[in-house]
This record gives structure tokens, sequence and C-alpha cells, in this order.
């Protein structure tokens, strides 16, 4: 569908849900939120403790800041099973440290995976892989942590994993780009010409790629699991995502800020509803915003976007097979 600014503009503007019209019970639920310690994932975190899960654990890269959220969470809610552990995505050695803890001190199973973690940079930055660092964050970790921690979802009953994307993604530039070869390769080439490839248009199209990759990943599923994977749009919200715009750009996103946007604790209930709200069950592949299934862009829903779900499937998976060796085995045991 299209969606444009006033449409945007439009939709921020309808109130949304309580989290209590849709809450449940999380006891005896293990529980993920990455980038929990600030933002969106902070309030999604402390809503999920409200619902009193056996394990909730706060994956952020600062254990000082996660550390605090994680009691800042428990003093709030009551909630004692909040821990906080080390995680920083755009680490394929982090992701895999982080796992590891997990098989050796998480319980066995995984109930709920909110991949929220992400980054909007503005300037070109690479990761410790030498990917640009908002591909590297926001999909190529993103990607990696979904992948590994897998078989630990299919253990659960009725798990769920949401990927965090954006509204931002109906209004990526060229977006037929992203099905032609190699795109991955070319998003990570800094004299790469054309808007789609521009860095200060890199956030969009990673949002994009959660998208396409929420979808593949859904799609390669093995029959009769009850694990779902949708992607999720919070809608504009105040918070630190912007802390590297420049000024002349920070003007109209401060102006929007204070009249549309809304704030994290209202954005969040849009996460909490998609790991956990009852009528969105059995539903996967979906794009979900406002607290409901919604269309993702008409680049999304045509042939070339399927076709560039297919070969981002593809490109992600080789990508990820020379950072992590237990990847093509995880693929071909879990997938189809
Ligand atoms: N705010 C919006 O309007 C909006 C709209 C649509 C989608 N979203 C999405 O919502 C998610 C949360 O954003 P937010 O608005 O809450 O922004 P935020 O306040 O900046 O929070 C981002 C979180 O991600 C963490 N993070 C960044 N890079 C990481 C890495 N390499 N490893 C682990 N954690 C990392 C940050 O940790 P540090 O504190 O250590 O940096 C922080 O906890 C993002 O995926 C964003 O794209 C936001």
């Amino acid at each position: 569908m299209k969606f444009t600014f006033r449409d945007g503009i439009r939709s921020q503007l309808r109130p949304l849900p309580e989290v209590s019209t849709f809450a449940v019970d999380l006891t005896g639920k293990v529980v993920i939120v990455t980038g929990a310690n600030i933002g969106l994932g902070y309030e999604t975190a402390k809503h999920l403790a409200s619902m009193k899960p056996a394990k909730l654990i706060l994956a952020c890269r600062n254990l000082e800041t996660g550390n605090k959220a994680a009691a800042d969470i428990t003093r709030a809610t009551g909630c004692s099973t909040v821990v906080c552990w080390q995680l920083d995505i755009s680490d394929p050695k982090s992701v895999k440290a982080f796992v590891d803890k997990f098989e050796l001190e998480g319980g066995g199973k995984l109930d709920i995976l909110l991949e929220n973690a992400g980054m909007n940079n503005f300037s070109w930055k690479r990761a410790v892989t030498g990917w640009e660092q908002t591909i590297a964050t926001n999909h190529l970790g993103t990607a990696h942590l979904a992948l590994r921690i897998l078989p630990f979802l299919l253990k659960a009953e009725k798990p769920r994993l949401a990927i965090v994307a954006s509204d931002v993604h109906y209004w990526v530039a060229n977006p037929n780009e992203a099905d032609t070869d190699g795109v991955l390769q070319k998003l990570n080439d800094q004299k790469q010409k054309g808007k789609f490839y521009a860095i200060t248009n890199r956030y969009f199209v990673s949002k994009l790629l959660n998208v396409l990759y929420a979808r593949a990943l859904s799609s390669h599923l093995p029959p009769g699991t009850s694990l779902t994977v949708n992607a999720v749009n919070p809608g504009l919200c105040s918070s630190a995502l912007l802390r590297d715009l420049n000024a002349v750009a920070r003007i109209p996103m401060q102006v929007l800020s204070r009249t549309v946007a809304r704030s994290t604790e209202v954005g969040s209930r849009v996460f909490v509803h998609a790991v956990v709200a009852r009528e969105l069950d059995g539903k996967t592949g979906e794009f979900l915003q406002s607290c409901k299934v919604d269309e993702p862009s008409d680049f999304v829903i045509s042939e070339r976007g399927a076709s560039a779900s297919k070969r981002l499937w593809t490109d992600t998976l080789a990508i990820l097979s020379e950072f992590d060796d237990q990847i093509p085995a995880t693929v071909n045991t879990y997938l189809k």
C-alpha cells in the first residue's frame, strides 16, 4: 500500500490501545528484548516485566546502562527475574557469545524475541566486521541473532519473533535496487552512486531490509511450527534514535517530535502487542503497525519485492556463514 507522509501524521494522531487490553500472563515464559536499556526497548521490557515472565533478558551493548535499566524495571514492576546480558548486535562474536550463554543459562527454550536494537547513522562508519554500521546493526546483526537463536525459539510453545522495522520503509527511493545482484555489497561500497545507496538514506533502506528479511525468514519456517515472525513499526516516537543527526536536519525532526511523535511508552505498546496479543496467534510474515496487521509498501508486495526478499535471504546467509560456521547447519536442520 501507499503510505504518504500525511498518512503517517494521521496514524500518529490516532490513540493506541492500553497494554492492559491485550496483556497476557507470561508465567514460565522466557523473553529477550534487544536494545532495552533506553527508549522503546526499555518501555517494552517494562510492560513485559509486569506480565511476570520466568526470565526477561535485556540484551544491551552497554552493561552499565543495561544493569541500571534492569534494576529500574524491577523497582517499577516488582519483577525480580529481569537480567541484563551483554550483546553488541553488530559484532558476530558478541552474538555467538550471547547465544552460547543462553544455551547454558537461558532455560532451554525461548518464548519471545523482540529484535529492537537499532541505530540511525548519517555518516560513514564501519562495524568491527568492516560492514557499514547501519547495515551491520539493523540488518546483518538482527538476522544473525534470529538464526543463531532459532533452535531455542522452536522449542517453545507458540513462540514469537518480532523484528523492529519502520514506516520509513514505505519511503525508500528506488526500492527496485533491492532486487539487484550484490545489493548488500553495493550498500557497503562508499563509492556507489544513486539515492538508494546514499548514506543519508541508509536508515530507510535498512528498515526495508528488516521487512523483507522478516518475510523471508517466515517463508522458510518448517511446516507445522507455531513460531511466528513479523516486522513491526512503532510509528514516530521521541527517543535518542536521532542522536547523530546534524543540527540543521534536527530542527524539522524536533518540530515533529514535539507535535506528533508518540512517547516511547505509547510506541512500545505496538511492540508488546506484536509479541503477546492473542489476536495475532498464527499470524506470520506480516507487517504490524498501530497494534494491527497492515499492508507493507507496494514494493514489498510486488514481484520485485518478493524477488528482493529471496535475494536478501540468500545473500544474507552467505555473509553470515562467513562470520559463523554454525549458520549453514542451523538453516539446513531447522528451516525449509
Ligand atoms: N523512535 C522512532 O521514531 C522509531 C520509529 C520506527 C522504528 N524505530 C526503531 O525502534 C528501535 C528502537 O529505537 P529507539 O527509538 O528506542 O532508539 P534509541 O532510544 O536510540 O534505542 C536504540 C537501542 O538500540 C541499541 N543499540 C544500538 N546499536 C546497538 C548494537 N550494536 N548492539 C546492541 N544494541 C544496540 C541502543 O543501545 P545504546 O543505548 O548502547 O546506544 C538502544 O538501546 C530501532 O530499531 C529503531 O529503528 C524507532
